[in-house]
């Protein structure tokens, strides 16, 4: 029953779509993935918004979303564009069990830590990181936006217990966030891949680097205040993740992570300004 309610309940955002056929032939769709934005004046003036951040520190005001593309990459601006749209596909009132603000803010930074620790360590299809770090909690929003009241009433006593603790979900919904998120990515037609990395993103398997690098991301973004995340309290990393993605220690992990440490707050300032 659930599984059906997960598949039925929440439309697949068009842009998304779209994103997600440009993996397999980015080049063939630049053009249709600008067209899409250009039609829609609420997604062409958030990524106008973004290219002309400070983050992105350009003296020329960038003012079509042709020429976002050409100055950002078609990646960027691909994942400027899967950030707005899942929120707004996702969007719902926040209350004391859950804040949309605090969900999405975290969402959004593991995608770009998970996307920034592929390309360090070298991997390719670093949208598919992105992608997977963006989507990876979007079980908590689905139990959140549809199973109201099992949602409060495992968050107990005024809604107001979180964290991490995957066999009470297991217990309460019959399938851990893991899990639920996904299966909306499937409904949604996520490749297989990467749907996989989102449901091992608690449990990455040894010599799944994806699984690895999306579970670091999430660990990471809580450890440093980068957008933490109140579901994911008590959240470890799990021995031999470091080693795995080719990093000696978890020191030399955490001296990375306090390299990007500016860098991070400065995309997290820009992130929220979404929401003022
Ligand atoms: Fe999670
Ligand atoms: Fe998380």
């Amino acid at each position: 029953m659930l599984i059906r309610q997960i598949q039925t309940a929440t439309p697949q955002p068009d842009a998304l779509s779209l994103i997600l056929k440009a993996l397999h032939n980015p080049y063939t769709l630049v053009d249709r993935v600008v067209e899409l934005i250009n039609r829609e004046p609420a997604t062409a003036m958030r990524v106008l918004k973004i290219a002309n951040s400070p983050y992105y520190g350009r003296s020329r005001k960038i003012e079509t979303i042709e020429y976002a593309v050409l100055v950002l990459g078609f990646q960027e601006v691909c994942n400027v564009v899967s950030a707005f749209s899942l929120y707004d596909a996702l969007r719902c009132p926040s209350d004391e069990t859950f804040s949309l603000e605090e969900f999405w803010l975290h969402s959004c930074m593991t995608a770009l830590v998970a996307q920034r620790l592929g390309s360090e360590k070298g991997m390719a299809n670093l949208q598919m990181f992105f992608l997977c770090g963006l989507m990876h909690d979007v079980g908590l929003n689905i139990y959140h936006r549809y199973f109201h009241h099992a949602f409060r009433e495992y968050a107990g006593e005024g809604g107001i217990f979180k964290g991490l603790a995957l066999e009470k979900e297991e217990k309460q919904f019959g399938m851990n966030h893991a899990y639920a998120g996904k299966t909306l990515m499937e409904a949604w037609h996520f490749p297989a891949k990467m749907c996989e990395v989102v449901e091992k993103h608690h449990h990455p398997r040894v010599a799944r680097i994806e699984e690895g690098v999306v579970h670091i991301a999430d660990v990471l973004v809580n450890l440093m205040e980068w957008g933490e995340f109140a579901w994911d309290y008590g959240l470890k990393l799990l021995p031999g993740m470091v080693e795995m993605i080719g990093w000696e220690s978890e020191a030399e992990l955490l001296a990375w992570a306090e390299r990007q440490d500016e860098d991070m707050r400065l995309q997290k300032d820009e992130l929220s300004k979404v929401f003022v």
